[in-house]
């Protein structure tokens, strides 16, 4: 299995991998089926541009560290639903939501890493909540990475689900940290920690952040803030895994604590399985998995057929393809 734009997509060559969800979290296209180009179309409209594909140089792949999707949307639901009660400012529950928190604590701790899904792989209409999810897992993973304790995980959990709620309440973008902030410092159940994250998401250590240009920015909100870049760097801006590593790499030390960036790019896999790539710049090969080391993972090289795993071959270097 591998993951492709849709713009990749070859009706004569590809059934998909994993089932393409409508709004309502019902299957539209299931695993095992190929998309003829009307229904394409269809889910073109529907705002998806990434798709998992089975094909022929795909085959075998496991994507093992990864969400599997119902546990994903089921997730994305208990989001959607307390974003939306907040919206229509009626009482919200935020029990589900604490235990999605520790549903992604464990996903995070129990394995090496995890790939996150693109929310571009899911209706547009639920691709706010599929980011919530997605920031989670990114901020988790480098939290974890620091050693964060159970305590510290669990408020950067709720915080970086949360860290766009300010959304819910106000239409002025500028706004939304602030009211989020004094939303979520409302609720008794949430620490003021977690608050604090969407209040400073969008802050950076060189003072040009927003909304209060603070210089001084918590490591937990430096840490959902880097997740929160990454993630939309993929999602919105299209860009490759690698590619959006490279731009989070860039700000270290200029608008985000080195240690912090440092965590992050050793937490996340910069060529997740089924990334199609190139060794020694010549040999055109696929990743099939990410074992001993995040950034050095297992190449299939494709004319010979066989795996090679990067670590244990520290001068081969590794490139997009
Ligand atoms: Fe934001
Ligand atoms: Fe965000």
């Amino acid at each position: 299995m591998r993951l492709i734009n849709v713009s990749e997509y070859k009706y004569e060559t590809m059934v998909l991998a994993k089932p393409v969800y409508d709004s309502k979290k019902r299957i539209l296209i299931a695993a095992g089926k190929s998309i003829n180009p009307k229904v394409l179309d269809r889910v073109k409209q529907m705002g998806i541009s990434y798709l998992f594909v089975e094909d022929e140089i795909s085959k075998g792949i496991d994507i093992d560290d990864m969400l599997d999707m119902p546990k994903w949307t089921d997730c994305i639901q208990v989001i959607k639903e307390y974003f939306e009660q907040v919206r229509d400012e009626e009482e919200a529950n935020i029990l589900p939501v604490q235990r999605v928190a520790d549903q992604l604590i464990e996903e995070v701790k129990k394995r090496p890493t995890l790939v996150t899904i693109p929310s571009g792989a899911i209706d547009q209409e639920l691709q706010p909540y599929a980011h919530a999810v997605n920031v989670t897992i990114l901020s988790l993973l480098t939290a974890k990475k620091m050693s964060y304790n159970n305590i510290q995980m669990k408020e950067l959990a709720l915080g970086s689900i949360l860290h766009d709620i300010g959304k819910m309440i106000t239409d002025e973008y500028s706004s939304h940290p602030e009211e989020g902030f004094n939303h979520l410092r409302s609720n008794r159940q949430i620490s003021l920690m977690s608050a604090h994250i969407a209040y400073q998401h969008h802050e950076t250590i060189d003072g040009k952040g927003a909304p209060r240009q603070l210089t001084d920015v918590l490591e937990v909100a430096q840490i959902a803030g880097v997740a929160n870049n990454y993630e939309n760097h993929i999602s919105k801006e299209q860009l490759l895994p690698h590619q959006a590593m490279e731009a989070v790499m860039a700000t270290s030390d200029v608008t985000y604590s080195f240690h912090v960036i440092q965590a992050f790019s050793q937490a996340v896999p910069t060529y997740p399985p089924g990334t199609k790539v190139k060794i020694a710049s010549k040999e055109d090969g696929i990743v099939t998995r990410v074992q001993q080391h995040l950034q050095r993972p297992v190449v299939r090289v494709l004319s010979k057929g066989r795996d090679i795993d990067l670590a244990d071959h520290p001068t081969l270097m590794i490139e997009p393809m």
